[in-house]
């Protein structure tokens, strides 16, 4: 038995809409990109839903609209997928590495204050795997410290804190239709704006230099981040059965927690009870991780690190980052971290032969004479000094 681990679910509506583009004889954004963007808005609460071609787009885009360059630092949690920091860094700006909470793995409000230095233009809340960040506190910091704010809530579709959904707290919030969201694109991304002149800039940013296309004159420099409707009309397609979806992935990890209950040593990510989490991913915090992943491995079962800490990205250095405090707790997660496979279309059985494969591991791993754990050698690169 093979288990991946994340393959999106994709149904007959997709093909059927993709299909319908196909025979409009209209690729680029066009009716479904309009449409997808309408349920965008609505499911998020938002004024503006802007299609982008991916999450680490949006990033950069949000960034640049702000003004955010070379000069300026904007704080980032250490913890979250590179490209929440190249984003900054591909401005010219500099990701300021911020440790997160051991309890959420989002970014320590404390930790964040004591890392603003003079040139700290902007904040980064990631909301990581599907969870929401302490907006409350970041909000405030920001308001506090005149911090503008980017949210990067590439995980966190139908996430919320309080009744809000995340990527509206911030001046311009930015998510990711990627292949391994909940819900897909393939490739994609969108901004979530709220201000009518802000969501103005980004059109002009993403649709070279004009508010509408079919005009050869272009009041502004812009790029072209559009789309093609072909992706949107499957992102319509995912949109409409999100909530299927959402409650699957809750309840994969429910699974998980029910055929691993006996099973000594495994921590379980704790939700912070700030909102709706959907899970990212099925996480489990085990010693030995890295082994724990090569011998899942080896059962054909496809396991997966958490992130590398970017203050240990080989790309990353003291010429492009800044770290003020040495983070300590993504390091931790790090070493401590696997996700298991978690497709939405995973079957029970497939769940029981993974915690059945980990729970057997885990009898082995009481001998650790008999294994060579390799996370430490492969936490070496460099630091950001
Ligand atoms: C937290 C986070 N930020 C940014 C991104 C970048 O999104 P994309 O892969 O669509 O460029 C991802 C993608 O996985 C992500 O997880």
């Amino acid at each position: 038995m093979k288990v991946q681990q994340f393959s999106p679910s994709v149904g007959q509506q997709e093909v059927f809409n993709l299909l319908d583009t196909l025979r409009d004889n209209w690729m680029t954004e066009g009716k479904w990109t309009a449409r997808l963007e309408a349920m965008i808005r609505d499911r998020c609460g938002c004024s503006y839903a802007l299609m982008v071609p991916n999450g680490t787009l949006a990033l950069f885009a949000a960034l640049k609209v702000l003004g955010i360059g070379p000069g300026d630092e904007v704080l980032v949690p250490d913890f979250t997928f590179f490209g929440s920091a190249s984003a900054v860094a591909l401005t010219g700006a500099k990701p300021v590495l911020v440790d997160v909470r051991a309890s959420d793995f989002t970014m320590d409000p404390g930790a964040a204050e004591r890392s603003i230095g003079p040139a700290t233009r902007c904040i980064m809340p990631v909301h990581i795997y599907g969870q929401t960040c302490d907006m409350a506190a970041l909000t405030k910091l920001a308001q506090g410290h005149d911090l503008l704010m980017v949210e990067d809530a590439a995980q966190g579709m139908g996430v919320t804190c309080g009744d809000r959904h995340v990527g509206t707290f911030g001046d311009i919030g930015c998510m990711s239709f990627f292949a391994d969201k909940t819900i897909t694109t393939g490739e994609g991304g969108v901004l979530l704006v709220n201000d009518q002149e802000l969501a103005e800039r980004c059109m002009y940013f993403k649709n070279q230099g004009r508010l509408e296309r079919g005009s050869f004159v272009h009041p502004q420099m812009g790029y072209n981040f559009r789309i093609t409707d072909m992706q949107a009309a499957i992102g319509v397609a995912q949109f409409e059965r999100i909530d299927a979806v959402i409650a699957r992935k809750r309840e994969i990890v429910d699974l998980y927690r029910e055929h691993l209950a006996a099973a000594p040593g495994i921590e379980w990510p704790a939700d912070n009870g700030l909102g709706q989490t959907v899970p990212f991913r099925a996480n489990i915090l085990v010693d030995h991780a890295e082994r724990l992943a090569d011998f899942l491995s080896t059962k054909d079962i496809q396991a997966r690190r958490f992130f590398y800490p970017l203050h240990r990205q080989p790309s990353l250095n003291a010429d492009n980052a800044v770290v003020r405090e040495t983070p300590k707790q993504s390091v931790r997660l790090f070493e401590r971290g696997l996700s298991l496979p978690s497709s939405p279309d995973i079957t029970t059985e497939e769940i029981r032969y993974v915690c059945s494969s980990i729970t057997d591991f885990l009898g082995t791993a009481a001998r650790p004479d008999r294994l060579t754990d390799r996370s430490a050698l492969q936490c070496e690169p460099t630091p950001v000094s």
